[in-house]
């Protein structure tokens, strides 16, 4: 909030003000000394629309499910800044996948109604992740598995044919660590590496018009990126329909560095891959790697202390400055979506550690943060 506060009570004085001008009629006695009337405060517009501010160059896209973009705070944040959707978890086999053949659509078929009456295209996310993904499509032979896998993606896309944009297909597919490029999941377990071609090639003969994604995390870490692209690389080779790399970027005000963000996306590119940036977060901790293993050594909660809040707020803003200014670089990157609209709601209150956190652009009220100023007014110093 840094600026953002003061910035709000202007705006609100000043608004006060007009009524009570006109009421005493606009001005004073003909024989009163006038004395100059004190200038009014600049008036703080809001940040502009980031989906017109950056139409240029890509979509911006926020992550809700219905009952994220109908709060009364967020609502108006996303109508106002995004043409692009994400379903933070009613598209997710989880949400989607009652039983074998059985499904859910009511929830997300809702958001994609919202979506058409608002001019936001959907991004699917996910159909094949090792999370939120009920047990019942890991049980029996690996045939059964991937049978179940096929008919799963199959039902799905096809549903939503022509009403959502690109799918996340394959969603955190890579390893994090040396040992292997793959993430050691169910899915590679049951079906091998094939799992994620698999995934890809149901989903294109589902739909041969939607683009298909891998999506995921820490791609902006050089030895990460090299195992994704290792993946990539092999997917190629075999002709499998990958049309793009979504780079979630839950990130910290400490790191990435924009060259390692710049050299991801720069590299997908050379592959004749488009980029989405998909679930953009910038924390205020650093944790060490300890908080998201075991929940330990994890930064202390700072939302309390104005001082700190006010210095991580800064320290974002600059990040997502940076951020963008790779970002708008790159004529690959067709998107970039923040996972959750207003820091009213954001899945970093519990993750990786029970806290405080307000990562996005737009603030606990749903006013502008300095992130958000920082990323469409160059001159605005934080
Ligand atoms: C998160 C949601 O935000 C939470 O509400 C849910 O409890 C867990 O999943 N990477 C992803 C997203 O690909 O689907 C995750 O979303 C955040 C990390």
């Amino acid at each position: 909030m840094h600026l953002a506060s003061p910035d709000r009570r202007r705006l609100l004085l000043s608004g006060l003000a007009l009524p009570m001008l006109s009421a005493c009629g606009g001005g004073g006695s003909a024989n009163a000394a006038p004395s100059p009337a004190p200038a009014p405060p600049p008036a703080l517009a809001d940040v502009p629309a980031l989906k017109a501010h950056f139409a240029t160059h890509f979509k911006i896209g926020m992550a809700a499910d219905p009952n994220g973009y109908k709060n009364a705070i967020a609502n108006p944040v996303i109508l106002r800044h995004a043409n692009s959707i994400t379903a933070e978890n009613c598209f997710k086999p989880a949400s989607l996948g009652t039983s074998p053949g059985v499904y859910n659509w009511a929830t997300a078929d809702e958001l994609v109604a919202f979506a058409a009456a608002n001019g936001m295209v959907v991004r699917g996310h996910t159909l094949c992740w090792h999370s939120q993904t009920p047990d019942w499509f890991f049980t029996g032979t690996a045939a059964e598995v991937r049978a179940r896998l096929e008919t799963y993606i199959r039902d799905v896309v096809t549903h939503f044919k022509g009403k959502v944009a690109c799918w996340d297909v394959v969603n955190e597919c890579t390893s994090d660590d040396a040992g292997s490029a793959y993430r050691n999941s169910k899915w590679l377990q049951i079906l091998g590496p094939d799992y994620i071609e698999i995934a890809l090639r149901a989903a294109r003969a589902a739909d041969p018009d939607v683009k298909l994604f891998i999506n995921d995390y820490s791609t902006e870490e050089p030895a990460k990126f090299a195992r994704l692209m290792t993946i990539v690389a092999r997917l190629q080779a075999n002709g499998a329909p990958l049309d793009g790399i979504g780079h979630q970027m839950h990130v910290s005000t400490a790191s990435p560095t924009a060259a390692n963000v710049d050299n991801a996306l720069r590299s997908v590119a050379s592959k004749g891959l488009i980029n989405h940036v998909t679930e953009l977060d910038v924390s205020l901790y650093n944790d060490p790697g300890s908080c998201f293993s075991s929940k330990t050594g994890c930064a202390a909660d700072i939302t309390g202390d104005p001082t700190l809040l006010a210095a991580a707020l800064k320290a974002q803003a600059l990040q997502y400055r940076a951020l963008f200014n790779v970002f708008k670089q790159h004529a690959s990157l067709q998107s970039v979506t923040t996972w959750g609209i207003a820091d009213n709601s954001t899945w970093l209150s519990g993750f990786p550690t029970t806290r405080g956190n307000r990562p996005l652009l737009f603030d606990v009220t749903g006013a502008a943060k300095s992130a958000a100023r920082a990323i469409t007014d160059d001159a605005y110093v934080p």
